[in-house]
């Protein structure tokens, strides 16, 4: 064919950009589970951050970080029934993913969705760690909507199940130096001894929208607001008190804390 024909540039063009394409999905294809491992790995930075067992600082090894992980007990809480579930592996549960599965996933009531999540799973893992002395600390997923993305993050509860033992967050996309000052560590750290419940059993948890007064009231069950961010700071207040309120982990909580143990 003569090499100045349009119909063999035409040709030439689309094989290329065939072989190309080809190409760019295999890789694509081919790093999805190292993109995969790497976004696990992360995720369960954040859990062990929280867990007590380990300071987790940007030099702590994944060797490390993984052999933490593996040490704590990993369980899915059937939220409907406020007890664990042993049926189904909580290791390949995804419970993001099965909140749109018809057999795992159930819609929120509007009133209750505070969160803006439409629906979540009935199954959801969390990770419990034991020593020789007994329960330690529970670590439960929470998430919900922020101002500009998803907020997703774990909240550790001490052993009397209502002392807030740590928080942190894995998943945000809220504006630089605005909304993403829930990641600072020192805004983080004032999470810790702050109550969810009160002796009433009223879940009394929010992010205050000033700085707390620790002779108020209500200061053993708030954290200091983020001036200028108070549409991500409620939506955190939001997140905490969905997952922790009657659709989310209460039934278990109440369950757990009068037998001890649900299993
Ligand atoms: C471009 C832009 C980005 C913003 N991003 C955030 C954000 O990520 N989170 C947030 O809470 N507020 C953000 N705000 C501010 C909110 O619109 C709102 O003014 C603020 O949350 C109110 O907080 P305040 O009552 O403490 O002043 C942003 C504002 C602008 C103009």
């Amino acid at each position: 064919m003569d090499n100045e024909s349009p119909l063999k540039a035409i040709m030439v063009v689309t094989a290329t950009a065939l072989v190309c394409s080809i190409l760019v999905t295999v890789t694509a294809v081919s790093l999805q589970p190292i993109q995969r491992a790497y976004r696990d790995l992360e995720r369960n930075r954040h859990i062990v951050g929280v867990s007590g067992l380990l300071e987790v600082t940007d030099d702590v090894p994944d060797r490390q970080i993984v052999m933490a992980f593996q040490g704590l007990d990993a369980r899915l809480v059937d939220l409907d029934r406020g007890v664990f579930d042993d049926d189904v592996n909580p290791d390949t549960f995804d419970a993001r993913k099965a909140a749109s599965d018809p057999e795992f996933g159930v819609p929120i009531p509007a009133a209750q969705d505070i969160a803006a999540l439409g629906r979540r799973s009935r199954l959801v893992t969390v990770y419990v760690v034991e020593d020789a002395d007994g329960l330690q600390r529970i670590i439960f997923p929470v998430y919900g909507k922020g101002m500009w993305s998803m907020l997703s993050g774990f909240l550790a509860l001490e052993s009397d199940l209502n002392t807030i033992a740590g928080i942190t967050f894995h998943e945000q996309g809220e504006t630089a130096g605005i909304g993403d000052r829930i990641l600072a560590p020192n805004w983080q750290a004032r999470w810790r001894g702050r109550k969810l419940y009160d002796a009433q059993d009223t879940l009394r948890f929010r992010i205050a929208k000033a700085a707390v007064d620790p002779a108020a009231p209500d200061a053993a069950f708030e954290v200091d607001g983020l001036t200028g961010a108070t549409v991500t700071a409620d939506a955190v207040t939001n997140l905490v008190r969905y997952w922790f309120g009657p659709h989310g982990f209460a039934k278990f909580l109440d369950n757990y804390s009068a037998a001890g143990d649900t299993r």
